[in-house]
């Protein structure tokens, strides 16, 4: 996802944390539109659980969260810990209670036998707009790890 590994994302990712929380309202503002569009495309119903991977600051993933109704679930998860605390911390301010978070490596996650981010369609993400969202079987959502 960044040319330099793994471990150049999480570095990097980790000190523009706090900007991004700052500048949270400003950042969705300007991707609003994408997000809502990229949030219809697997059509979350309530009840549904859903795993967003690479979830930022998690607005795109709070659009779902609310389809989703108190009986379903939002796993909200980033490779990098204070990226997700800033989510955990923008989800309360909204006042949602059906979301979880977690630290995972997308390049860890296997879906099929595949690497999601191997999955056709992913590359073009790379380095634009990093997201996926996949609606999953709960046995499917990885043990907590944060
Ligand atoms: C541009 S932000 C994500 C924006 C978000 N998807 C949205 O729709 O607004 C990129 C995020 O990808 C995360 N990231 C980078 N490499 C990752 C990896 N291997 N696994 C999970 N998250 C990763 C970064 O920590 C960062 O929070």
């Amino acid at each position: 996802m960044t040319p330099g590994g793994t471990d150049d994302a999480r570095h990097i990712w980790e000190a523009v944390a706090p900007a991004w929380e700052r500048q949270r309202d400003r950042l969705f503002a300007s991707s609003r539109a994408v997000s809502e569009w990229l949030v219809d495309q697997p059509d979350p119903r309530p009840g549904q659980t859903v795993l967003e991977l690479t979830s930022g600051p998690g607005e795109t993933g709070f659009l779902v969260a609310e389809r989703l109704g108190p009986d379903g679930r939002l796993v909200s998860s980033d490779l990098v810990p204070a990226m997700v605390d800033v989510a955990r911390r923008g989800a309360a301010d909204r006042g949602l209670r059906n979301v979880e978070f977690q630290v995972i490596d997308a390049q860890d996650i296997e879906r099929g036998g595949q690497s999601l981010t191997h999955l056709p369609g992913y590359e073009d993400l790379i380095g634009k707009r990093p997201l996926v969202l996949s609606v999953v079987d709960e046995a499917e959502v990885p043990p907590q790890t944060a």
